[in-house]
């Protein structure tokens, strides 16, 4: 008789913003190394979009990828790409960077709307609801952006730890 396989479930996570270039791609590498961390990379999944298709095939803005360096993330094999209709069928959370891009999502997949979230909302204590766009700013603003990001990205992950993954901590 053999015994019945442990059940992993695998959470799959989405990142969304406008141009896939600096916001988003910037959270999947922060919440990959967070992931990593706690030895939790076989339970999540971690992708990235954007609701625009002004970037598509492009890595991250340098700007992005310089400040992420810094702390440790490569950004550099990340592609921007735009949010497609089976995203919404594909993944546990889609985040949303910002209530536009939010307002964007929904459009795109009015079934999916109970798995889309403002990604901030998983950091209430920060008391932003937005994580700006950095784009047209200098290299503050992308330091600004890692920070909201990683507050978040710590509260995302317990979220999912107590409510998909039996408040497991990895192995
Ligand atoms: P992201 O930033 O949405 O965080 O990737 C932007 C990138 C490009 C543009 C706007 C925001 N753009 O207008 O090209």
């Amino acid at each position: 008789m053999s015994l019945p396989l442990p059940f992993v479930p695998m959470i799959k996570v989405l990142f969304v913003c406008l141009g896939n270039i600096c916001r988003s791609p910037t959270a999947q590498g922060v919440f990959e190394k967070l992931i990593a961390e706690a030895g939790l990379d076989d339970h999540i999944y971690v992708d990235s979009a954007g609701t625009s298709s002004y970037h598509v095939g492009e890595s991250p803005d340098p700007r992005a990828q310089r400040a992420a360096r810094k702390r440790g993330i490569d950004l550099s094999r990340q592609r921007s790409r735009q949010v497609v209709p089976g995203d919404c069928r594909e993944f546990d959370y889609i985040l949303a960077m910002d209530r536009d891009n939010l307002r964007a999502l929904r459009r795109t997949c009015p079934e999916a709307r109970d798995r889309m979230h403002l990604f901030l909302d998983f950091a209430p204590h920060l008391g932003v609801r937005d994580v700006p766009d950095p784009y047209y700013g200098g290299s503050r603003g992308f330091e600004h952006v890692l920070d909201l990001i990683e507050e978040a990205g710590r509260g995302l992950l317990e979220h999912i730890k107590r409510h998909d993954l039996n408040g497991t901590d990895g192995g």
